[in-house]
């Protein structure tokens, strides 16, 4: 209680999530008829899969439907024909993938992207949407990359701020208040034009937009199941009280609307919304525009040099170890020896407020780093031995890389890319590895 009388707006907090517990109760009594009528709805239209988020079971459920004929429930998506099925299709599709924001640590997560997802889909065209800042040097990274249909390296400038974002935005939460929302935003957004620009020029539409951060670390594949018509998939857990925006995937049509997060606002104000972080107005936006959304545990995290509290209050923030088994689901990671694992693990995380920054940690898939501190000495030997040999020959190349080398793969990856939006890389290499300290 105390805490209550300390700290109004959490226990706001608290209050509507209690509500939105009710709604639960009420989602749950009418998701039967529900399904039973998209059922119908389904049979008589076409064949495809439509996946489930089954409240009853921490696992996802698939429900298959062939055109007027058999209904498979629940079949597990890990069915290898069906998803060797769903692959195949999604090898014929035109799939963009959006890559966002600063490079920081991108000789960690840069080969991972390429790994795990550039190259699971080789069809898929690459747009990356980045400020400059002196760790844009490490995107060179990314000349490897078979298929680079945009790159937009951009000076940072002050965003300003309307009315309407005032009204709709909160700064609490936030590192660099509202004008680190509208940053965000126009990262996200901005790679949405990209993707439309090429699309108007090129004169075809894209079937899947793949929505993911620069500073992802991805452990394993993304997987075909998570292509879902109709739907945005995001992962659970880090929904700080809306939705985990981390991460998204969706068909065209919904990936534009996830996707618009500054030019969505006024939208957002005309439907009375007020006092939104980045997490309840992503969620905002894809309700009042009726988009449905799904939830699937992804295998990522997002890395970070932040400094938490250790172990973590009911609004503090996990760091997962690396070498979690995972999936984490986008939840804030660093390279660590885990100092709390088992049934220590099972403590931290009961504690946290399910609605804010916990994130699901069932079968032993997170273990925790006391992030208290900067990252830990040796923390490169760690990070080689998870990651294995090839990601770790990748983080050394850029740990020794030298200017003119820079230089170089600047000029390699600007010449396979369609739309080339950047300051020379001279200008990129050299603030970076010129007199300013490295990392
Ligand atoms: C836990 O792991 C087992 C085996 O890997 C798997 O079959 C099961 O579905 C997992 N359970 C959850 C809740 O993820
Ligand atoms: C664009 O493609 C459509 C069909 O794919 C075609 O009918 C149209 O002529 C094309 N337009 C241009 C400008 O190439
Ligand atoms: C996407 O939206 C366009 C226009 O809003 C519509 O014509 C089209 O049918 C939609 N496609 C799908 C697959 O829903
Ligand atoms: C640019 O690409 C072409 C082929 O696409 C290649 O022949 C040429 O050597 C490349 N130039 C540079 C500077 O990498």
């Amino acid at each position: 209680m105390t805490n209550i009388l300390r700290n109004p707006s959490k226990f706001l907090h608290r209050c509507s999530k209690w509500i939105s517990d009710l709604n639960l109760k009420k989602l749950l009594l009418i998701l039967p008829p529900i399904l039973f009528i998209v059922y119908v709805f389904y049979s008589s239209v076409g064949g495809g899969t439509v996946a489930v988020f089954n409240p009853f079971s921490n696992s996802k459920s698939t429900i298959s439907y062939v055109p007027g004929g058999e209904y498979d429930f629940p079949a597990r998506f890990a069915d290898e024909s069906e998803k060797k099925r769903k692959k195949e299709e999604l090898d014929r599709s035109r799939i963009a993938v959006c890559l966002v924001g600063g490079a920081r640590r991108f000789e960690l997560t840069g080969p991972s992207i390429i790994q795990k997802i550039l190259k699971v889909y080789p069809n898929s065209d690459l747009f990356l949407h980045s400020p400059l800042d002196s760790k844009a040097y490490k995107l060179s990274l990314l000349k490897s990359v078979r298929r680079i249909a945009g790159v937009r390296i951009f000076r940072p400038q002050n965003i300003p701020e309307t009315e309407s974002q005032l009204r709709v935005l909160t700064a609490q939460n936030s590192p660099n208040g509202i004008q680190g929302l509208l940053q965000y935003f126009n990262l996200v957004e901005g790679c949405l034009t990209m993707i439309q620009d090429y699309q108007k020029q090129n004169n075809f539409t894209y079937d899947w937009i793949v929505r993911t951060r620069v500073d992802g670390y991805w452990s394993s594949p993304l997987g075909p199941e998570n292509f879902i018509p109709g739907h945005y998939l995001v992962p659970p857990g880090s929904s700080y009280g809306g939705l985990n925006d981390r991460f998204g995937v969706g068909d065209y049509n919904t990936s534009v609307i996830a996707l618009s997060r500054l030019s969505m606002i006024p939208q957002l104000d005309l439907a009375g919304r007020i006092q939104l972080n980045s997490e309840s107005a992503f969620k905002a936006q894809l309700t009042t525009q009726q988009v449905p959304y799904l939830t699937m545990r992804l295998p990522f995290c997002v890395v970070t040099d932040r400094q938490y509290e250790f172990p973590p209050s009911h609004y503090g923030v996990p760091v997962a170890a690396l070498s979690s088994r995972g999936p984490l689901s986008g939840a804030k990671c660093r390279p660590c020896t885990p100092a709390c694992t088992g049934s220590c693990v099972e403590v931290a995380m009961n504690r946290l407020d399910k609605g804010w920054s916990w994130t699901d940690w069932a079968n032993n898939s997170l273990e925790l780093c006391d992030a208290r501190a900067e990252w830990e000495s040796g923390w490169e030997r760690v990070f080689d031995r998870v990651a294995g040999k090839k990601l770790a020959a990748a983080r050394r190349r850029i740990d020794g890389m030298k200017l003119d080398q820079c230089v170089r793969e600047f000029a390699e990856m600007k010449n396979k890319t369609s739309h080339w939006e950047a300051p020379s890389g001279t200008e990129i290499c050299s603030l970076g590895l010129l007199d300013s300290p490295k990392r």
